[in-house]
């Protein structure tokens, strides 16, 4: 199982499990986003390097992707933990 998939089970990252594949798909394409050090709309400064890994930027970047079920709390903290264990 992936990093990401634990996490989700973990912080309750799901309830109906209808967006789940496509809120992991974006959540590992936007990881990538990340490691390149593309900027999304709510970085704060654009010359400062790679955007700081905040709730905000995560919020941001997986807006696409709406939950229906209201799991989006534990959804933004799978996604965070999934960044620090493959960042480790
Ligand atoms: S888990 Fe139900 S819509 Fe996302």
């Amino acid at each position: 199982m992936h990093a990401l998939q634990r996490a989700f089970i973990e912080h309750d990252g799901l309830q109906c499990g209808y967006c789940t594949p496509g809120q992991i798909c974006s959540a590992i394409a936007m990881a990538e986003e990340l490691r390149r050090g593309d900027p999304s709309y709510v970085t704060l400064d654009l010359a400062a390097g790679p955007p700081v890994v905040t709730r905000a930027e995560i919020r941001e970047r997986m807006s696409g992707n709406l939950c229906r079920c209201g799991a989006h709390n534990g959804i933004v903290e799978a996604i965070e933990d999934m960044l620090v264990e493959t960042a480790a």
